[in-house]
């Protein structure tokens, strides 16, 4: 294979951040798109300035011998479905977080993706992140010493101050739905912050946590979760508060993050991701008397590009592109084991979330 012809399931609100990175990609073609809804499917065709097949049922583009892969952009609760589908139809697979929203599912999906001659993996954004990866390079490379705690705070608005994109009211009505999702802002939102603590830390070993599961059910703020790190003598704290008058600096989505990680030597602050709340360099380090900023690219767009480019150019070179089934599945467990820490109101390990 020395091009990937790829079709975009779901013509919604990601994809519109989504797809720019597959479109700019030199050897990456959109051959498909697909949405239910037809007009979607053909709006984003013209807004892309390509030509490709428009199917609105799923099958059609499994059926269709000239797609090579599939990008899944749909509502969460399609996932596993469409996962399995897609992997049986020998196309290779890039979806959406969160992967599912059960354990079994997640085992399911691992199952078809060890069998299945063909890639799978769910899309992480954060984690390709210019400003994240930044902070990864200077933590690797020692610059605060040893961590011993990592802040990921989040803020929640309803509005921003200058969208660069549009937003259909209808991708709410299905988070919102409590039969279709385990929860809100902390499993919809909240696994790029696990996958962050991943990337940076290691792998997590007890939660502890408050959960305010209020009428608006997606804010689920304030909320805060505590954890330890395996092997580390490091907490990771997680908090959510929503600021809902607050008519946030942003141009994609509402929310704000500020990432704050202490070690031995220093710390060091993300002060941006989604959002653009705190007018301050993207990287910063406080070590005594020095103040270090990182002036990296930070446009939030770059971090769809980076997982792009990752996918086909991992397709290209025959390796497994970020994150893989089983890690998308731990990312899984620590959503859930915080609900369940909330609700039990007891310290839960992830590792036994089933
Ligand atoms: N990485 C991120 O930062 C990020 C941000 C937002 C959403 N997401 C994820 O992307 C996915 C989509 O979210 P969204 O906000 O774009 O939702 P959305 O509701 O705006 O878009 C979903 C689209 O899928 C279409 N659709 C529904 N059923 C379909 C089917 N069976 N076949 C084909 N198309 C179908 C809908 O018509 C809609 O256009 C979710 O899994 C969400 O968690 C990720």
């Amino acid at each position: 294979m020395d091009k990937v012809r790829l079709a975009i399931v779901g013509c919604g609100n990601i994809s519109q951040l989504n797809a720019p990175g597959y479109l700019q990609h030199p050897k990456c073609e959109v051959v498909a798109l697909c949405d239910t809804v037809r007009g979607k499917a053909e709006h984003r065709a013209r807004q892309w300035g390509i030509t490709p097949a428009i199917y609105t049922d799923y099958e059609q583009v499994l059926n269709d011998p000239a797609v090579d892969a599939v990008e899944l952009l749909t509502p969460t609760f399609l996932h596993v479905d469409q996962i399995l589908a897609a992997l049986q139809a020998g196309k290779h697979v890039s979806c959406q977080k969160p992967m599912c929203a059960t354990v079994e599912e997640a085992d399911r999906i691992i199952a078809a993706a060890a069998r299945a001659g063909a890639t799978f993996r769910i899309t992480e954004n954060f984690l390709y992140y210019p400003p994240i990866v930044k902070a990864k390079e200077l933590l690797d490379a020692g610059i605060i010493g040893e961590p011993s705690l990592v802040r990921l705070h989040t803020t929640r608005v309803e509005d921003i101050a200058e969208p660069a994109i549009e937003r259909d009211p209808e991708a709410v009505v299905w988070r919102r739905d409590a039969a279709l999702n385990p929860g809100g802002l902390l499993y919809d939102d909240g696994v790029h912050k696990y996958a962050v603590a991943l990337y940076w830390i290691g792998e997590i070993e007890r939660i502890m946590s408050m959960v305010n599961r209020s009428d608006a059910f997606m804010m689920e703020a304030p909320s805060a979760a505590i954890w330890s790190f395996k092997g580390r003598n490091c907490l990771g704290v997680l908090d959510y508060a929503a600021s809902p008058n607050l008519v946030m600096r942003g141009r994609y989505v509402p929310v704000d993050e500020f990432f704050e990680i202490h070690g031995s030597h220093g710390v060091m602050w993300v002060t941006r991701c989604s959002g653009e709340m705190y007018d301050l360099p993207p990287v910063m380090v406080f070590k005594g008397a020095e103040t270090q900023s990182y002036q990296v690219p930070m446009d939030w767009r770059l971090s769809f590009d980076g997982a792009a480019a990752d996918f086909i150019d991992s397709l290209l070179a025959g390796r497994q592109p970020r994150l893989d089934a089983p890690t998308s599945k731990t990312i899984l467990q620590i959503a859930l084991a915080i609900y369940e820490a909330a609700r039990t109101e007891r310290p839960v390990r992830p590792d036994d979330v089933r």
